[in-house]
């Protein structure tokens, strides 16, 4: 076996994954036709092509506006999962959606949980996978739509949403604007995370914490700004879900992760994991980032072996559960070890 099938087969948590960013272009074309949804292009997969956030978001939300009835967000949910696993090995996902660009549409927000839920339900039974949901704030609607947006994700709370995020462009629409949001979706006993540091300095990851109380960075990359920020996150162990392709292709160089700041945040001891992003939106998928970025950073299987196990550390799964899921990983690990030494 070569390195870069060991990588694709090495099991792997995702906490860094966005549902509406995981549909396929062929479910993306036939949706689109199911609801009349005009495209640009037949070949949906034409308009996954972007240079820019912004441009990125305007497709994102054409995909959003194609997903109506409840058994659209389950098809969608269920087939995200399984190319988890067939391209990746994914064992246990913790998943954003953006409710407020569903309802804003007139979708009900039941219709959207209730059928990512039957998605997320019928991967448990058939493929083995756990997956959660974690309802992302839109940073760019305004703060009391946000806060409506946790009051819903409160009143109807299947087990699986378990948390509360934040996505969207980072540069215009800083955290402190959502505090009300986090502030009410703590009480309701939500976790907490936040897009951080994508595209803004390393005073954004200082708010999430000590502001929205947040427990995880999601990217979190300009925090290399702020040498005193790197110390207090290294040594507080906080997560970092960093994605390569999706913020390469965004922010940095995207023929190149050789550079990509994922590698100095490893050097710097920051606790990272992998995670893809929206895998068809940026032509990838979760097996594809680990050897892109593990061969890039030329990080040898001890390293991908620490990453793989901050996810599972940095995950909201139960003690229970990290305990099995940290059984089950260092069993496949040493028989794809003794594999890869053969
Ligand atoms: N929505 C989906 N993916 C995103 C990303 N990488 N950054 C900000 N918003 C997003
Ligand atoms: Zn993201």
């Amino acid at each position: 076996m070569n390195y870069d099938e060991y990588l694709r087969r090495v099991p792997k948590v995702e906490l860094h994954c966005h549902f509406e960013g995981t549909v396929r272009p062929q479910t993306f074309a036939d949706l689109a036709r199911k609801h009349g949804v005009e495209l640009p292009t037949q070949d949906a997969d034409k308009l996954y092509d972007y240079d820019s956030i912004y441009e990125f978001l305007k497709i994102f939300a054409m995909v959003s506006s194609t997903l109506r009835d409840q058994e659209d967000f389950a098809r969608a949910a269920f087939e995200s999962i399984q190319d988890g696993v067939s391209l990746g090995n994914l064992k246990y996902r913790e998943m954003f959606f953006n409710p407020t660009l569903h309802t804003r549409r007139g979708i009900p927000y039941r219709t959207v949980v209730d059928g990512l839920v039957d998605g997320v339900r019928q991967a448990e039974r058939e493929l083995g996978v756990t997956c959660r949901l974690i309802a992302d704030v839109y940073r760019q609607d305004p703060p009391e739509m946000a806060r409506e947006m946790v009051e819903q994700v409160l009143e109807h709370r299947p087990d699986e949403v378990i948390g509360l995020g934040m996505d969207g462009a980072e540069a215009p629409d800083p955290p402190e604007k959502f505090v009300d949001a986090y502030r009410l979706a703590k009480q309701g006993g939500l976790r907490l995370t936040a897009h951080a540091c994508e595209d803004a300095p390393a005073q954004n990851i200082a708010t999430c914490l000590d502001v929205l109380g947040v427990e995880r960075i999601d990217h979190g990359y300009h925090v290399l700004g702020d040498p005193e920020l790197v110390k207090r996150t290294r040594d507080e162990g906080i997560t970092y879900t960093v994605c390569p392709t999706a913020t390469a292709v965004c922010y940095f160089d995207a023929d190149d992760l050789t550079k990509h700041p994922i590698r100095q945040m490893a050097d710097e001891g920051l606790k990272i994991m992998l995670n893809s992003d929206d895998p068809p939106m940026f032509h990838t998928d979760i097996g594809t980032e680990y050897v892109g970025m593990v061969n890039a950073a030329e990080w040898g299987p001890d390293r991908v072996r620490t990453f793989v196990m901050n996810g599972i550390d940095g995950s909201w799964a139960s003690d229970d559960e990290k305990r099995g899921l940290r059984q089950g990983f260092e069993r496949e690990l040493s028989a794809l070890d003794a594999e890869l030494e053969r």
